[in-house]
């Protein structure tokens, strides 16, 4: 079994970002400029987005926090978008999801100019993803291709599983990993809560991508030997004995199901630090792009 260690894959790219960022700064060119629009006081979100500026300092982008209230109507976090679409400055800018519930995501995210979509999360970056023309791919997606392509991993012709269908994980990945190129040319069944021989499909999976969001969901029982398993789940459960009052549990029952595996990813330190850099990389190619 070997463990695909998204910290370390993530450190090389985040240098090869850097040493980049360099070269264009040297030839006179832009510092990629990533902004993140941060609505209210999601705990969660709020995590996230730190580490997103961290990330950016480390390989010499510059950002920005646009920290905007709880309350704030759609129609100002609308005109902020303009905003950010018609400042000459920014390359590419996120709207960290979720937004508060009176807001209609679909419509914040559809007013996102597409060349600066840098999560790729707009219709057209989704429409061209699915057609293998060059778009911003999602990150988590992205980090999970990387990952796979550092580790050479074999994907020709094996067949995927993914469990959960999300806007974000599952639905993309599963587009991706059927797309004519590699990582792919995959035979892709993608499961969702009402899919009803999982445990059936899961056995027969030569790569699983676990993405729905529940702890150990995925057993050992449901693995075939020399299985890839790439589990996304990072649900925060409490754990007194952590200095943060909890810890990270995947979708995957690790302990269990790792001595079956050819490759599996941790949780944490696996597909988390993979999409970070994800979103490093889309926002140099926006920046290049310029
Ligand atoms: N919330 C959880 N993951 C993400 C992400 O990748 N992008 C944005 N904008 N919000 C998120």
């Amino acid at each position: 079994m070997i463990k695909l260690d998204g910290r370390a894959t993530s450190q090389s790219i985040r240098q090869e970002i850097a040493a980049e960022v360099k070269k264009l700064q040297e030839k006179g060119g832009k510092t990629p400029h990533l902004v993140a629009v941060l609505v209210g006081s999601n705990g969660a979100s709020q995590t996230y987005v730190k580490a997103k500026v961290r990330d950016c300092e480390e390989v010499g982008f510059v950002s920005d926090v646009v920290r905007l209230s709880e309350t704030i109507t759609e129609a100002e976090l609308l005109q902020e978008v303009q905003r950010l679409n018609a400042d000459a400055a920014v390359d590419g800018f996120i709207v960290q999801l979720p937004l508060p519930r009176h807001i209609d995501e679909q419509k914040v995210l559809m007013a996102i100019d597409p060349a600066k979509d840098v999560d790729g999360f707009h219709p057209e970056n989704l429409g061209k993803m699915a057609l293998n023309l060059p778009s911003y791919l999602p990150a988590t997606p992205m980090g999970i291709l990387d990952l796979m392509d550092r580790y050479n991993i074999e994907t020709g012709g094996k067949h995927c599983v993914v469990v959960g269908r999300s806007h974000i994980v599952g639905l993309p990945i599963s587009i991706l990993m059927g797309r004519n190129g590699y990582p792919g040319n995959a035979t892709v069944t993608l499961t969702h809560s009402r899919t009803t021989n999982l445990p059936e499909l899961l056995r027969s999976a030569d790569i699983i991508i676990a993405a729905l969001g529940k702890p150990h969901f995925v057993t050992a029982d449901m693995v075939k030997e020399g299985a890839v398993l790439i589990d996304v789940g990072t649900t925060r459960v409490v754990d007194k004995s952590k200095k943060s009052g909890h810890r990270l549990v995947g979708d995957i029952d690790y302990e269990k199901a790792a001595s079956k595996a050819a490759y599996i990813t941790p949780v944490p330190g696996g597909v988390g630090p993979m999409t970070r850099v994800s979103l490093l990389k889309n926002t140099l190619l926006a920046a290049r792009h310029k």
